[in-house]
C-alpha cells in the first residue's frame, strides 16, 4: 500500500481521515478525490494543504474519465471511499443524488478500480443499513432493513462491493460507523446544526418526542476504526464501528446546551422526520478483536466539539448562507410554524 485515493475527503469524516493519514503515515501518498458538492469544503483540508504527501483532485466518483485519469496519474493501489450524499432529510426531499453517488458511484469506483488493478478497496458505510433496532445490538451478519432512501442507497452500494469481492475476487472491506460528531461537520446534522443555532439563540427543531436513540461516536475514534479495518480487516468482511454510547436525542441536546450555557427553552418539538428510525445500536467486538479501541469519552468529545464550533465561527458562518438557507426553509419553515401554532405563539 503506497498511493491511497481517499474519495469524498473534503467532507466531514473523510477530511478527518485524510488529516490523520497524512500525519501518521508519511510514506503514503494521500490523494483526495472529491466532487465538492454543497457538503465538500476545502477549508476542511487546510491543515494539510502544504504537506508533501497530500494532493487534491476534483472529480465525481461516477465519472469514469476523470476517475481513470487520477488512478493512472498517481498509480493508485488503494481506495477508501467516503464519497456519499449523507443527509437523511435530503434523501427524503431529493433522492436522485443519493442513487447517483451512493449506488451508481460506488459501482463505477469498483469497476474502474478493478480495471486498474486496485489492491484494496474500503467502503465506508453506516449502521443505518440495519434499520430500526428495537432492542439488542446489530452484528455484522444481521440482515439489511434500510428505511430511508439514504440508508437504502448505502445498503445498495455495500451489496455491489460484496458482488465485486465474490465475482471478481476484489480485496474489499466495509466499515459501518454509527452517528459521528466533531469539528468540521456540515451544520445540517443534529449536533453542529443545534450548536450553531444555539450560539445565535435560535430555535432548535427537535423531531417528534426527541426520544430516538443514536449511538454517538467521536470522529477521531471513527477514523482510527477505519485505519484498523484498512490495515487489518479481512477481505470480504464488514466491521461495525460503534460509539457504544447510546443516548436519546433530547439528552444529547441537554448536555450540549449545558456546555454552551444556553436554556433548554430553545428546544422546539416539531413534526417528526418521515420514516424516522427510532433506534440504532451496534456491537463492535469484531473490530475490537483487530485491536481497535475508542480513545474518547462522550463527555470529553462533546466538550471539545462545542468548544470548536464556538472558536471557529469563520468556518461555519459562511456555510450557513445561500444553499444552506434554501434547505433550511424547505426542511424547517413549515415544521417550526406548526410548532408555533401548537404552542400558541402565532
Ligand atoms: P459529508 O456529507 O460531510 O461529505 C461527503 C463528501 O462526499 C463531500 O465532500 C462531497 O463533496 C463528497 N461527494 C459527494 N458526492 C460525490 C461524488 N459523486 N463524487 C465525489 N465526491 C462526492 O459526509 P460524512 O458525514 O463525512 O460521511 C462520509 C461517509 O461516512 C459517507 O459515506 C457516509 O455515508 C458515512 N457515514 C457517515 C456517518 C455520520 O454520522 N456522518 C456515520 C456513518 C457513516
Ligand atoms: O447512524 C449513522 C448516520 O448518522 C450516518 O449514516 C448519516 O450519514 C448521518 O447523517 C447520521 O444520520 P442521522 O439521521 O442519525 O443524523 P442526523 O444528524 O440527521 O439526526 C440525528 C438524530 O437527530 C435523528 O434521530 C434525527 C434527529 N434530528 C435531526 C435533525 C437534523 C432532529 O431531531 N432535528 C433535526 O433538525
Amino acid at each position: 500500500m503506497k498511493n491511497i485515493l481517499v474519495t469524498g475527503a473534503a467532507g466531514f469524516i473523510g477530511s478527518a481521515f485524510a488529516r490523520y493519514m497524512v500525519e501518521k503515515y508519511r510514506h503514503y501518498q494521500i490523494i483526495v478525490y472529491d466532487k465538492l458538492t454543497y457538503a465538500g469544503n476545502l477549508d476542511n483540508l487546510l491543515p494539510i494543504d502544504d504537506e508533501e504527501n497530500y494532493r487534491f483532485e476534483r472529480g465525481d466518483i461516477a465519472n469514469r474519465e476523470t476517475l481513470k485519469a487520477v488512478l493512472e496519474k498517481y498509480q493508485i493501489d488503494t481506495i477508501v471511499n467516503f464519497a456519499a450524499e449523507s443527509h437523511v432529510d435530503r434523501s427524503i426531499l431529493t433522492p436522485d443524488a443519493f442513487i447517483h453517488t451512493d449506488f451508481v458511484g460506488v459501482y463505477i469506483l469498483l469497476d474502474e478500480g478493478k480495471k486498474h488493478g486496485i489492491e484494496r478497496f474500503v467502503q465506508v458505510s453506516t449502521d443505518e443499513v440495519y434499520g430500526d433496532i428495537h432492542e439488542g445490538l446489530s452484528v455484522e451478519s444481521d440482515p439489511f432493513l434500510p428505511n430511508s432512501p439514504y440508508a437504502a442507497s448505502k445498503a445498495s452500494g455495500e451489496l455491489m462491493v460484496r458482488a465485486y469481492h465474490v465475482t471478481h475476487g476484489m480485496n474489499t472491506v466495509i466499515t459501518r460507523g454509527s452517528n459521528t460528531f466533531g469539528p468540521y461537520q456540515y451544520p445540517e446534522k443534529l449536533l453542529p446544526f443545534f450548536i450553531t443555532e444555539a450560539i445565535d439563540d435560535r430555535p432548535l427543531p427537535l423531531y417528534g418526542d426527541g426520544r430516538q436513540v443514536r449511538d454517538w461516536l467521536y470522529v477521531e475514534d471513527h477514523v482510527t476504526g477505519i485505519d484498523v479495518a484498512l490495515h487489518h480487516g479481512q477481505s470480504g468482511e464488514a466491521y461495525n464501528i460503534a460509539g457504544e454510547n447510546q443516548q436519546h436525542n433530547i439528552d444529547v441536546i441537554h448536555h450540549m446546551l449545558d456546555h454552551l450555557g444556553k436554556p433548554y427553552s430553545l428546544i422546539k418539538h416539531v413534526p417528526d422526520r418521515e420514516g424516522h428510525d427510532r433506534r440504532y445500536a451496534m456491537d463492535c467486538a469484531k473490530l475490537r478483536a483487530l485491536g481497535w479501541q475508542r480513545q474518547f469519552t462522550f463527555e470529553d468529545a462533546l466538550q471539545k466539539t462545542v468548544a470548536w464550533y464556538r472558536e471557529n465561527e469563520w468556518w461555519w458562518r459562511k456555510i450557513k448562507t445561500g444553499e444552506f438557507m434554501e434547505f433550511y426553509k424547505q426542511q424547517y419553515a413549515a415544521r417550526l410554524a406548526a410548532a408555533d401554532q401548537r404552542d400558541g405563539n402565532s
